[in-house]
């Protein structure tokens, strides 16, 4: 195969209208040529870490807009644009297992050229870490104080399946799938530097579980907790044996 006629194919002209709304030039032209590459797996690298870049431009711009609809209360529209987040989450996770195709050997020599990168330095990641709080204050200010309502009644006490319950749970969610994308990140590190392994920045990976322990709405997972242990006090810490009934 001609690699140098296929590869330069691939970057295209530029010139159709397809290439130009998409501007395939420049996003094309964002990956090391082939020549430059220290291991062909790093293109791969590049580009899964890219990908995860936009992903996280498209879940912080929906969350934004999620965030708007649900000050208007526009709860369906806010739930949609939540299901697109959750989407995106769930790629983004997904793709991580990409990389456990690159070898730990091949990975060390990519990983010569990071210098103390880390991917705590992701500006994407780092604006997800914050805009929970924002809505956190947006669906309190809305759906509880603005309904003189507590959460203990959206999830119990007066439980409707209602819009209150149905964006809580998606917050729950978006919480839930960013710690999946914590757990498989780990799972990453593991099977490519190992599970003792210090991060470019000198640091021990182990320090990540602080992160995969985080909350964003520590609220809707106490509402819970807080639930089995009402509905439970009737039966204690423990509850009997289930008996066979007598008709049975
Ligand atoms: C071979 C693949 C990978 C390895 C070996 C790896 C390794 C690591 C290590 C060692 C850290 C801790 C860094 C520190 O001490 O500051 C880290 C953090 C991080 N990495 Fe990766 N990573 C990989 C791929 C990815 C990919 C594809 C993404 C996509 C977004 C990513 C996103 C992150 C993020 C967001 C953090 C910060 C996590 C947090 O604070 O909870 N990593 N990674």
């Amino acid at each position: 195969m001609d690699r140098k006629k296929y590869e330069k194919d691939m970057r295209g002209a530029g010139k159709l209208d397809y290439e130009i709304y998409l501007k395939t030039e420049h996003l094309l032209a964002c990956q090391k040529a082939t020549e430059d590459l220290c291991h062909p797996d790093e293109l791969q690298f590049m580009i899964v870490h890219q990908i995860e870049e936009l992903w996280m431009k498209l879940i912080a711009a929906s969350l934004l807009d999620a965030n708007d609809e649900m000050r208007a209360r526009n709860s369906l529209k806010a739930l949609t644009l939540f299901r697109r987040v959750h989407i995106c989450q769930e790629l983004m996770s997904q793709q991580l297992t990409l990389l456990e195709t690159m070898s730990p050997k091949d990975y060390q020599q990519i990983r010569l050229l990071l210098g103390n990168g880390s991917g705590q330095e992701s500006p994407g990641f780092r604006v997800l870490l914050k805009m929970p709080a924002d809505l956190w204050t947006t669906y309190k200010d809305v759906y509880l104080d603005g309904d003189n309502r507590t959460l203990e009644q959206v999830y119990d006490s007066d439980y409707r399946h209602d819009d209150a319950y149905m964006v809580a749970e998606a917050l729950a969610e978006f919480d839930e799938q960013f710690q999946k994308f914590r757990g498989d990140h780990m799972q990453l590190i593991y099977r490519t530097i190992g599970v003792a392994a210090k991060s470019l920045k000198g640091r021990p990976v182990e320090i990540l579980n602080d992160g995969m322990r985080q909350k964003f709405f520590p609220d809707l997972w106490q509402v819970r907790a807080d639930m089995t242990d009402r509905w439970g006090s009737t039966y204690g810490e423990k509850r009997d044996k289930l008996t066979p009934s007598s008709d049975a």
